[in-house]
């Protein structure tokens, strides 16, 4: 039994607009007419290319982002139609998790403030409990309370900032954590470190994830089911051992394959070759550098 945290029907973003005066419309769809939902306890991978509209699709999901049109629900509520103290209930128990740890924590504030301030507005620890609060958080996280409290963001490695990232997300015991490129900006040795830690938190504590990740390798570990992405729109989803085993679409087939491919100019070629193949215009798609 899947019960939906989140549902979106028919969800649109546009970005620029119809100019005025009845000139041609210029506005782009980076999500482009997407049915979803996000059930409690699983792992959704959302996988493309850059461009593709993954993290548009995440801002929505959520609410930072208004969808232009089609409706987001969360368990069955209309967003466009919540009240401030919906909105709270929601900024609590669904967080997100961004690829660049650094931008996401305030450079002036130590470890141990920004997880006090969470503890507070939710009213999660008193004085008396908030020192042994933060020191549970932290283990949770795997750093040591007496080494990591005192530390400013700068004090930290990059993976070591995304731990303080995660328990900041973790403190307010969310049910649904949506987390864009995680890994992306840690290196390759830390990587599968916070992957673990992810994993073992949203199983301990039954969270829902959404995963969003270039790496295939990664979505195939850990997803229940998987959403690809292209220009805006779903090419494929279903289950992950369908979806990457035995793919329907070229566009999937080709992603797995570029998963073989580390040299970039090898890599522009077949996504030129690609694009050809699936009679798209090449200028409207192609992205600058990878993600
Ligand atoms: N704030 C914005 N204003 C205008 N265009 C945007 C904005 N955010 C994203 N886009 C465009 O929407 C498309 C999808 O972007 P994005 O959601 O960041 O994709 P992804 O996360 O898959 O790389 C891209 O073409 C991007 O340039
Ligand atoms: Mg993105």
């Amino acid at each position: 039994m899947s019960v939906p945290i989140i549902t979106g029907r028919a969800i649109v973003k546009s970005f620029g607009g119809r100019s005025w005066f009845g000139g041609a419309d210029t506005s782009k769809r980076a999500v482009d007419t997407i049915d979803l939902d996000v059930n409690e306890g699983e792992t959704l991978a959302i996988v493309g290319e850059s461009g593709s509209g993954k993290s548009t699709l995440a801002r929505m999901l959520l609410g930072l982002v208004k969808p232009t049109s089609g409706e987001i629900a969360y368990y069955g509520q209309a967003m466009s139609g919540f009240s401030a103290p919906d909105w709270a209930k929601f900024r609590k128990s669904v967080q997100p998790i961004f690829q660049d740890p650094a931008s996401s924590l305030n450079p002036r504030m130590r470890v141990d403030t920004t997880l006090a301030n969470v503890l507070r507005r939710h009213k999660l620890a008193t004085a008396a409990t908030m020192d042994s609060a933060i020191g549970e958080l932290l283990a949770s996280v795997g750093l040591d309370a007496t080494q990591f409290h005192d530390r400013y963001p700068h004090q930290l490695s990059g993976g070591q900032q995304q731990r303080i990232a995660i328990a900041r997300a973790m403190a307010v015991r969310p049910k649904l954590i949506i987390a864009d490129e995680p890994l992306s900006s840690l290196d390759m040795s830390v990587q599968a470190q916070i992957l673990d830690l992810l994993v073992s938190l949203k199983t301990s504590r039954n969270l829902g994830l959404v995963l969003i990740s270039h790496d295939l390798n990664v979505v195939d570990a850990i997803a229940d089911r998987v959403i690809v992405m292209y220009l805006g729109k779903v090419v494929e989803a279903g289950p992950t051992r369908q979806v990457l085993g035995n793919p329907a679409s070229d566009y999937t087939r080709s992603l797995l394959a570029a998963k073989l491919v580390a040299d970039p100019r090898l890599a522009r070629e077949r996504r030129l070759a690609m694009e050809a193949a699936m009679g798209k215009h090449p200028q409207s798609t192609i992205q600058g550098a990878s993600p």
